[in-house]
């Protein structure tokens, strides 16, 4: 595979935090958001930043993390304190944060990391780690590419989900998409031996290109058969933001699970 082409996903909006939003970015950051340097050091512009650059500075100082100057952390379940085999999902563009919420109240005994790009959304699963007293979730406030690439070693997630990413509809825009197939092949690196890759869009051509790239790769089955897309899963809790978007517009849902192909297809779901 040719090296990485840095995709550029999502947009840096200036985003305007709640008074709320902002006081739990100040308090929670340092415990939940893992430092993921370089992403901090490009957006911290403004002073609720400056305070999160220091608030990850300061997570990693306790953190028993490996940190390398230049290529941030290097994140084990067990630095986190969590079991190291611990089955473990990643969550990537997880917006308001709704299903990894939901998702990790509903299954304490898995750990959830998510990666977002959005402070606000960031802030707001933050609101709802504490409000619900959740000890599953950790953050990265970062781009999902250089997190992958950096801070997380491979095989590390039984599963990866990404619930309608952007879909870059204008044609000129597409190759912002971030299921591309240098991008597929890093998730995989990422996947436990018995991984499943999950993903969803309610765009439907951008749903073909999901099926090309995810069925060309050669690590991975598609569990639903050949150019089938899934049913609905049981692994998707809520109707997402996005989701009742694209519902309210009469576009349909399509859904994607491949798995690495020497996962043993048992006929259960993940
Ligand atoms: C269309 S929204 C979907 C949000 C949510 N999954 C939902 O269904 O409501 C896509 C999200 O992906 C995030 N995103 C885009 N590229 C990203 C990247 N490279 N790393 C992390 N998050 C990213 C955006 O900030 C945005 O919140």
């Amino acid at each position: 595979m040719k090296p990485h082409r840095k995709i550029k996903s999502f947009v840096c909006r200036n985003s305007r935090m709640t008074v709320a939003q902002r006081d739990a970015f100040k308090r929670l950051a340092a415990e939940f958001v893992m430092p993921a340097e370089r992403f901090l050091r490009e957006v911290a512009s403004s002073d609720i930043n400056k305070n999160i650059q220091l608030s990850c500075q300061h997570a990693f100082s306790w953190h028993p993390v490996t940190f390398k100057k230049d290529s941030g952390c290097h994140l084990s379940q067990k630095a986190l304190g969590w079991h190291d085999n611990s089955f473990c999902i990643l969550e990537i563009g997880f917006g308001n944060g709704k299903s990894l919420l939901t998702s990790a109240k509903e299954n304490p005994e898995k750990n959830f990391i998510g990666i977002e790009t959005h402070q606000p959304g960031v802030a707001s699963v933050l609101m709802g780690i504490e409000k619900h007293q959740i000890k599953n979730i950790k953050i990265f406030y970062a781009d999902a590419v250089d997190v992958l690439q950096k801070n997380i070693p491979d095989h590390s997630f039984n599963v990866i989900q990404i619930f309608f990413p952007d879909p870059w509809p204008k044609r000129r825009h597409n190759k912002r998409r971030l299921i591309q197939p240098e991008f597929v092949h890093l998730l995989t690196q990422k996947l436990k031996q018995d991984g499943v890759l999950h993903l969803a869009t309610d765009w439907e051509d951008y749903a073909m290109h999901m099926m090309t790239v995810l069925s060309n790769n050669e690590s991975l089955i598609n569990q639903a058969g050949k150019n089938q897309f899934a049913e609905r899963s049981l692994q998707r809790p809520i109707v997402t933001k996005f989701e009742q978007r694209g519902l309210r517009a009469g576009r349909k849902i399509w859904e994607l699970q491949f798995a690495l192909s020497f996962t043993k297809l048992s006929g259960e779901k993940y």
